[in-house]
Parts: C-alpha cells; structure tokens; sequence
C-alpha cells in the first residue's frame, strides 16, 4: 500500500468533544498538539519501564520542540499495575508535582497505563484533564478512546473506575513497530471485533490487508486504527455511559472474562486473545441458535487462524475448568442484570446485537464442544 497521510476522528460529545489523531511520526509533535491545551508550561507523563526505555527520550524531545518541559513516573509493565498499590503510588507523586485542576496528565503506554492513569485524573482535585498517547494497538483502538477508566479489584476486573473522557489522544502508528507480536495481534482480536460487529467491509478489508497490517504497513495499520476508532467514537456519542449500545463493544467479552478469570489473568491468555476466542465462540453461539449462517463462525477462525492468532480453546495452553465451571464465571461479568447473562450475538459478520435471550443449555453447549477440541 502506499503512504497514508494522518488522520483524525473527532470524538463529539458535548462539552467533552475530543479529537484522535493518528499516523506514524505523532510523537515528534506531541508538544504542538498538546500546548493549546494548557496553561503552564510543564507536563506529568505517567508511563510503564518498558514504554519509557523505547520511547519516553523521543515524547521529551516532542514536548520541548513546543517549549515544554516534562517529569515522567515510571510503573512496572503488566497488568498487575492496574491495582490500588500503584494507583495510590500514581495520585500521590501527581500531588507531589503539583498538578492543578488547570493542568493535564499525559498518559503514555498501553492499556493498562491508560486506564489507570485516566482514573487518577479523574479523581486528582476532582478532575484533571488527561492526554492519552497509546503505544500499543489495544489501546489505539480501543482502551485510549471513549472514557472507560479504572483499575482491578481482588473481586475481578475493572470493577472500580469512572467515566473520564481524554482531552486529546494522540495514535502514532509508528509506536507499534517495537511491540512484540504477541501483543500486536492480541491487539487485532480487538480490531477484528470491530468488522464483526458493526461493518462487513471492514471484515472483508481485514481479511485481505490483516497481514500486511501485522507486518507494520504504515498505510494498513492508519486505516485500521482510524476505522476501528470512527467506529468506537460513534457507538460512544450514541451511548457514552453504556446504557445500551456501547455493550456491543463487548461482543466476545462475557467468554473473554470468564476465560481471564480462568488463566488468572495471567500471560497465559492476553485480553485481545480472549476477545478472538471469544467472538468465535459468540458467532458458534448465533448459529447454533440459528440466528446466523452455520458457515461464518467458520470464516471468523479461519480469518484468526490466517492471522497466527489463537482462535479457540485448544489454543490456550495449561488446564481449563469445565463447562459449567466456565459459565458460572461467565455468571459474574459486569454485563449480568437480573441474574440474566446478556450476550453479544450477531445476526451475521458486521451485524451484532446484544441480547439477554440465550439458553444456558446451548452456550453450556457450545462450551463443551469447544472445550472436548482441546483433547
Ligand atoms: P499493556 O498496557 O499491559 O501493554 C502490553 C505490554 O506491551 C506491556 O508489557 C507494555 O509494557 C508493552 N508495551 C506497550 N507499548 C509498547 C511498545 N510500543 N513497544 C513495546 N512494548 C510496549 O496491555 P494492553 O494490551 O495495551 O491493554 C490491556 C488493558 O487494557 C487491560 O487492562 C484491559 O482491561 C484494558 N482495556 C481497557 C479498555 C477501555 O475501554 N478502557 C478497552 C480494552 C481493554
Ligand atoms: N471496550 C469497551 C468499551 O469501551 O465500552
């Protein structure tokens, strides 16, 4: 594919509207984005080891090339940042900077950075503005826009945040080119769920430029993220505070959780790999209830199996609990109301709908079926 130039998706909410922008090279002019939004002169970079030792001295660079100075903390990688120990840690060293309620937060990693950082901002003097700069292809198109913030309790995940919409994120694609490829392509199970839910063309798009896109083609990767986030902002707009429509974006997350929950939340399932499972296992889900053609939950693995992805349960390494087992956690997602599982399903590729409908018998079904491939 040919050079792409940047793009942007605005973000409208009223009184909150944002703007993403997104294209290689973003870093480099971090400063000039960021600048018009502030009053003073110095910024606070909250940031993950790793993200800093690759790419904190170029965000510096970018943040002075506007006359702006930066003071970076640095977490550790990894989910388990995303608890009270280092959200304390986090609101503490922003008090010891002395951030104001004038002043904005830069948030610069990945998910987990993004998350937590955004609902330190949130609560810090009651709501300082933030800037998410996300380094990893989860977070450009999914974590970084639309204002879910939060952190992981001992009870599960996610389970104590806010809403808190960013001021302005800044996607340079080009940040991706260092992150192993494990985690790229767990990010594209979160690409991918976009087609699936919302946009057949884009499914079609990604089943021919997916591995050029994997390969780091600049061009590939702007059109994905720019989509995936053209998508998200407009479901966001609709239904900022997910009283109906936004749960579509968890098409796949009730098997995703569960299955979280049942690897520990461990390496040995990533978040973006239990998406991909688990819209596979939403699509087996609609056929077998005859809601979608007995062909597509086929077409959706093969398309993760063309990919290098993992696809199934037999792709999770190590024991996994029963069905039953499986359900029962898949009975204390967050989407659970009245007792009733509610489920993303789908209608056919790009044409989700969330329902509360599902007959545990075919989802225990469709469980043991996946689970006896294992074997
Ligand atoms: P992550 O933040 O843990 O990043 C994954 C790994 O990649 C980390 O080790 C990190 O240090 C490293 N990394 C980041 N950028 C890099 C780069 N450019 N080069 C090399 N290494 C890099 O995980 P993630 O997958 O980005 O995010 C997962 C988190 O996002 C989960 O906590 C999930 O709950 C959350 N999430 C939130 C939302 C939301 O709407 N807020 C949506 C989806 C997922
Ligand atoms: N990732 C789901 C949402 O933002 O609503």
């Amino acid at each position: 594919m040919t050079a792409a130039p940047h793009s942007l998706v605005r973000v409208d909410l009223p009184g909150r509207a944002y703007d993403i922008e997104i294209g290689p090279g973003l870093l480099g002019h971090a400063g000039a984005r960021i600048a018009p939004l502030m009053r003073n002169r110095r910024v606070a970079v909250v940031t993950d080891s790793t993200v800093a030792a690759l790419h904190l001295d170029r965000l510096r660079a970018g943040l002075a090339a506007a006359g702006l100075s930066m003071e970076a903390l640095e977490l550790p990688p990894g989910e388990a940042t995303k608890g009270w120990p280092q959200f304390s840690r986090t609101v503490e060293w922003l008090l010891a900077e002395k951030v104001e309620r004038n002043d904005v937060v830069i948030a610069f990693g990945g998910g987990v950075i993004g998350d937590l950082v955004g609902f330190a901002a949130s609560v810090l003097r009651r709501g300082v503005r933030f800037v998410q700069i996300p380094t990893t292809l989860l977070a450009q198109v999914d974590s970084s826009v639309g204002g879910k913030t939060g952190i992981n309790a001992p009870q599960g995940k996610n389970l104590i945040g806010a809403f808190h919409q960013p001021a302005l994120v800044l996607a340079d694609t080009a940040l991706l080119s260092t992150l192993p490829r494990r985690d790229l392509l767990a990010g594209y199970g979160e690409v991918v769920k976009y087609g699936l839910l919302g946009d057949a063309d884009f499914f079609d798009w990604l089943e021919v430029n997916g591995p050029a896109l994997a390969g780091g083609d600049q061009a590939a990767l702007i059109h994905a993220v720019t989509r995936s986030c053209q998508m998200k902002a407009e479901i966001v707009m609709r239904d900022e505070t997910e009283q109906g429509d936004r749960a579509l974006l968890n098409l796949g997350h009730t098997f995703c959780h569960a299955l979280e929950a049942a690897t520990g939340y461990s390496d040995r399932l990533l978040h973006g790999e239990g998406v991909a499972i688990g819209c596979a296992l939403a699509f087996e889900t609609s056929a077998r209830l005859g809601l979608s053609s007995q062909e597509e939950p086929g077409r959706v693995r093969a398309h993760l199996h063309a990919m290098g992805m993992r696809k199934d349960l037999s792709d999770i390494p190590g024991d996994l609990p029963d069905a039953g087992a499986l359900l029962a956690l898949m009975a204390q997602d967050k989407k659970v109301l009245d007792g009733k599982l509610r489920f993303v399903l789908a209608r056919g590729i790009g044409a989700a709908f969330l329902t509360s409908e599902v007959p545990r018998a075919v989802v225990m079904d469709v469980l043991t079926q996946a689970l006896a491939r294992r074997s």
